[in-house]
């Protein structure tokens, strides 16, 4: 029989239905997980319907910087993959990318395996990881090719968190960076300068300052830039393509866009803590809660980032989603640098940056979607399948009533997390349903996703 005539598994009708080349009323046909068809209206019938009249229809949003259950200063962050995952469904997100966790002495598949071990079956949302190489002392740079060709192609170093064992020296940065970029995948890299987050952070021990505040005062803007423009110089010499994750501050910014000038192939991404919240929380007396690395910033670093983004010059916003619940935040109530840092996101990200940037028009729909779904999507390599309205992609859609208005409250949110950075905040829109390979994960208040789960997403290559 022509594919064309069979039954639909679901339709959803009527929607404002956004795309690439604008916001469509066009009904969506889904059948085995997939977009089947895209027409003004459908004649078919399916064996369900959800009507979305009035209502906006994204595809479903790609977080691209998780960290679910990873080790951080003798905890673990408090979402682990099943709670992080149903988070994602309750803010639209259909897929995660989260991060391998190299243990000392563990090859990179062996830290491969472990995470995939913790993901699957528990992970309700669909999931990539970044393979993060550390200093072991060595780094592990003749597994690249193979794992690149098996479907794993985005890479995370850090160039900070000596310490923890997690940093990796420039010259090894070097090294990692030709391997992956000759093999065709992309590193992602968290850029803080180490001599200068180290010396600083000692002398503020030294000297009593333990504060939330100095958290901040050791990780200032200067670092953040200092290792952009080494790692973009490397990038050049090399000519490979690099990616920066949660771009903080105007200094780091203007650093960037600098060395994309001189020639530099960067990808820049951004969070939502960057973009609505400044230092100033980190004076009140639990200002401990949001030490997140690296830290939060002054008004002048939230404008260049708003600007940067109306102007098309940031890739990605994702949310670095590391969540901490208070009891585990109170262990750095009088020393900053023993607070595990991090902050929760993943359900918060668009209803904020539909609230905070579309609604109060700092950049437009179709802009959310490059910078929520199919800009990660390229990025991570998960593009056409996932990203976009598209027929032939996954049928993950967010549906978003624009009519609805409501406050974030922690208790509402559905992480492990007993506290929100961003309390309070009002919200123009809600979410009504989360869909996922053509399943409703969410409806409502309702999870109904109890029996699906998230697989594994091997990377192609970019396009
Ligand atoms: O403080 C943060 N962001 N914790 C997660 C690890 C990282 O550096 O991204
Ligand atoms: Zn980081
Ligand atoms: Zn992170």
């Amino acid at each position: 029989m022509d594919e064309s005539n069979q039954q639909l598994d679901l339709i959803i009708r009527s929607g404002h239905v956004v795309t690439e080349t604008g916001v469509h009323r066009t009904d969506i046909g889904v059948r085995d997980g997939k977009i089947a068809k895209l027409e003004p209206v459908l004649p078919d019938q399916a064996a369900r319907t959800i009507d979305a009249l009035g209502q906006l229809v994204f595809p479903g949003f790609i977080d691209a910087h998780t960290h679910m259950g990873i080790p951080i200063m003798n905890t673990h962050s408090a979402d682990d993959f099943a709670s992080g995952s149903i988070a994602a469904a309750f803010g639209g997100v259909t897929t995660i990318v989260d991060f391998t966790v190299q243990e000392q002495g563990q090859s990179l598949r062996e830290s491969i395996e472990v995470r995939v071990g913790k993901a699957n079956g528990n992970c309700h949302v669909d999931y990539a990881l970044h393979v993060n190489i550390t200093n072991q002392p060595e780094v592990r740079v003749g597994e690249i090719p193979e794992l690149i060709s098996e479907g794993f192609r985005n890479f995370k170093v850090f160039s900070t968190y000596r310490q923890a064992g997690m940093m990796v020296t420039w010259d090894q940065f070097r090294q990692v960076l030709g391997a992956v970029d000759q093999n065709g995948g992309l590193i992602f890299l968290h850029a803080e300068d180490n001599d200068i987050v180290e010396g600083r952070t000692e002398t503020n021990i030294k000297a009593g300052r333990f504060g939330a505040k100095y958290h901040g005062h050791s990780r200032p803007p200067e670092a953040e830039a200092t290792a952009i423009k080494r790692a973009s110089e490397i990038a050049r010499d090399l000519d490979a393509e690099l990616y920066i994750v949660h771009l903080s501050s105007r200094h780091g910014l203007k650093t960037a866009l600098g060395a994309r000038e001189r020639g530099t192939r960067l990808h820049l991404e951004t969070c939502p803590q960057y973009l609505l919240l400044i230092d100033d929380v980190l004076r009140k007396e639990n200002g401990h809660n949001w030490i997140t690395t690296p830290p939060l910033r002054a008004q002048e670093d939230v404008d260049a980032l708003w600007e940067a983004l109306a102007e098309g010059l940031i890739d990605v916003v994702a949310t670095d989603h590391c969540p901490f619940t208070v009891r585990q935040k109170s262990v750095g109530s009088e020393a900053f640098h023993l607070t595990p840092n991090g902050l929760p996101g993943v359900e918060t990200l668009l209803p904020l940056l539909y609230t905070y940037g579309v609604n109060k028009q700092r950049i437009a729909l179709q802009q959310l979607v490059n910078l929520l779904a199919k800009n990660p999507a390229r990025l991570c390599g998960l593009y056409p399948r996932k990203g976009e309205i598209r027929i032939g992609a996954d049928a993950d859609f967010a549906i978003w009533n624009p009519n609805e208005t409501y406050s974030i409250r922690s208790e509402n949110l559905h992480g492990t997390a007993d506290w929100s950075p961003y309390e309070g905040m009002a919200i123009d829109g809600k979410l009504e349903y989360t869909i996922l390979r053509g399943q409703v994960l969410v409806k409502g208040e309702e999870f109904l996703g109890k029996n699906v789960f998230g697989t594994l997403l091997l990377s192609e290559e970019r396009n």
